[in-house]
């Protein structure tokens, strides 16, 4: 059978995307991401957009009283505008924002001291992994890597000493699904002044709000979904402890890793059409996933969108919805999910992922070739494991050119 017509077969309605019984939406979403803190009066010229401040030092009124804006790496305001809506979004009372994702990360372990522990998703971001690791060495922290699927597993690790809890969720690249609410409930009940913070980079806003089910800190890499052009480096943190907050602000201005006018004035633009990809990147994410579930040259598809999926229970639970990215393992060995990938036409073979354009990576020798081959066996990154992110396309050129170049990768 031709794969477009394989397609059709299993074709995604609006239905499948809309009232699968997950998680009701957040109201107001999409009007707080067009409004929230942009009031064109705040501004003397009342643009409906907000100016870019590129200015990095502020008049001063008298000299003997603080304002809001000195010195732009203590504050600038198209920052402020795009922490107060990203906040916002996350059902946050306060948001940070940072020049990177492993920034954020970065500012967030700054929060421990030496001696203090991290429990962390075992198959966490490369990055992420790395970084715990490094200044684990260097600062003495303890660094404990645990399967948060089974959380009573996790209990063994969250120690008195334990003070930041590290989930990601789904998890990257075999996207498993953490329940969020039971693993920082656990943590709590065991360690009181514990933080849990989780990466929300797969989801956005949009379709998981941590805070929400119990998390202290909401952590995303806005370089992902939420600015979603490729063309932003981006971190941002979320959390509603003002004590906390302000041991973060802090941080933020003495570390300096702080965004430029410019990123945050596209980031505050991508995140005005946030709603619509994210509906889309799920229908074209969806349609994807069961187009290679039906597929004779593919072995397994990883989706929390599909019923089959082990959390698709708790992905129902605690999403509105899930995001573009779907894991394949292709059949045969790394020969053939190389040639699959040298032969796609429409996905791009890149690192990344979340934005409008669809890519495609071998997370055993891209995104996850730091971990040890050992590890990398254990969580299930074979040769043969492909990390899609499905982009805003037509569904029908995607899915033919997942066919097409599934079927040259036997030739
Ligand atoms: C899940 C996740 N978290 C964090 C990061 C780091 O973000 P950034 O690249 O913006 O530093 C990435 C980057 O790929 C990621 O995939």
């Amino acid at each position: 059978m031709r794969p477009a017509l394989r397609a059709r077969r299993g074709a995604v309605t609006m239905a499948d995307t809309s009232c699968f019984g997950f998680l009701p939406r957040f109201p107001h979403f999409a009007t707080r991401a067009i409004h929230f803190a942009q009031e064109p009066e705040q501004w003397n010229s009342r643009a409906v957009i907000p100016p870019i401040t590129l200015s990095t030092s502020f008049k001063l009124e008298d000299p003997e009283k603080k304002q809001d804006y000195q010195y732009t790496r203590s504050g600038n305001p198209n920052r402020h505008i795009l922490e107060e809506v990203v906040a916002s979004l996350d059902g946050a009372k306060y948001c940070l924002a940072y020049s990177s994702g492993v920034g954020a990360i970065l500012n967030v372990c700054h929060l421990l001291k030496t001696g203090d522990k991290i429990v962390c998703t075992r198959d966490v971001y490369g990055g992420t992994r790395q970084l715990f690791i490094e200044i684990g060495k260097k600062y003495k922290l303890k660094v404990a890597f645990v399967d948060f699927i089974n959380p009573s597993k996790a209990k063994e690790e969250i120690t008195p000493d334990t003070k930041l809890v590290w989930l990601e969720t789904p998890t990257n690249p075999t996207l498993k699904v953490i329940d969020i609410r039971a693993c920082a409930d656990l943590a709590h009940r065991i360690q009181k002044d514990v933080l849990v913070a989780v990466d929300n980079s797969f989801m956005s806003p949009y379709f998981q709000r941590p805070l929400s089910l119990g998390a202290d800190i909401c952590m995303s890499s806005g370089t992902k979904y939420i600015n979603g052009h490729s063309d932003v480096l981006m971190g941002l943190v979320s959390v509603n402890c003002k004590e906390l907050y302000e041991e973060l602000k802090s941080l933020q201005i003495a570390l300096g890793a702080v965004p430029s006018p410019f990123d945050c004035y596209m980031c505050n633009r991508g995140l005005k059409t946030l709603h619509i990809r994210m509906k889309l990147h799920f229908h074209n994410g969806l349609a994807v996933a069961k187009f290679l579930e039906s597929h004779p040259r593919v072995q397994e598809v990883i989706y929390p969108g599909l019923r089959c999926h082990p959390q698709y229970h708790v992905t129902k639970k605690q999403c509105t919805g899930v995001s573009g990215m779907v894991s394949f393992y292709i059949k045969g060995n790394i020969k053939n999910a190389f040639a699959f990938l040298k032969n796609l036409k429409v996905f791009s073979v890149g690192f990344s992922l979340g934005g409008f354009e669809s890519l495609a990576e071998h997370p055993a020798t891209m995104s996850h070739a730091s971990v040890p081959e050992e590890e990398r066996k254990a969580l299930g990154i074979t040769d043969t494991l492909i990390r899609l992110s499905v982009g805003l396309e037509d569904e029908e050129d995607l899915l033919t050119d997942l066919g097409q170049a599934l079927e040259a990768a036997f030739e």
